[in-house]
């Protein structure tokens, strides 16, 4: 309850790099997450090299027609892909994403879903890094997990009422 309770999207980062045993971690608990009919059709690309992740939020922010970067500074992110002709994709890929933002919290790391993936990986030069990772082109941008080390605490916002019935 205090991972769930207490993770924050975070949209300040410090520089340094996260490590690969946190990272592992963070994937692990990706790999964990359910799937339907257990058919694990989410895979994770983790994007700790300075140019692919540029390359990455610049084609991000260019989907948004902006040039600032989209991924707050983090300098790591998790790009999460799901397989489309293995049925259901946004809601196997979404939660490999809510498990990968629980699990930065609960080891001291900061997390933000990044949307646009789907348009990233939509175009040429999406599919031309999906065939450089070895992945198959056809494979659907479902969200990006940006990693880091936190540099703000914000706090949560109010819960909107009305939002649970008790029958
Ligand atoms: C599907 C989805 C897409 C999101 N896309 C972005 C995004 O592109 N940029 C961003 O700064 N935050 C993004 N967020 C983060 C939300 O703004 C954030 O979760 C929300 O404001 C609640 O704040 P909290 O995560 O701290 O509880 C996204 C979150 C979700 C679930």
């Amino acid at each position: 309850m205090n991972t769930l309770l207490n993770r924050r999207s975070i949209r300040r980062y410090k520089e340094d790099q996260v490590p690969d045993e946190l990272l592992d971690q963070v994937l692990t608990a990706g790999l964990y997450a359910p799937t339907g009919m257990n058919r694990q059709n989410i895979v994770m690309v983790a994007v700790r090299d300075k140019e692919t992740r540029d390359q990455l939020s610049r084609m991000n922010a260019a989907v948004m027609g902006a040039d600032r970067d989209p991924f707050y500074g983090a300098p790591c992110v998790i790009v999460v892909l799901g397989d489309p002709e293995i049925y259901p994709v946004v809601e196997n890929g979404s939660l490999v994403l809510g498990n990968l933002m629980n699990a930065a919290y609960a080891v001291g790391l900061g997390s933000c879903w990044i949307h646009r993936a789907k348009q990233t990986f939509e175009t040429e030069e999406g599919k031309a890094l999906l065939r450089k990772w070895g992945l198959k082109e056809n494979l659907v941008g479902i969200g990006n997990c940006i990693l880091g080390y936190p540099d703000e605490e914000p706090q949560a916002r109010p819960r909107l009422e009305g939002r649970i019935v008790k029958i």
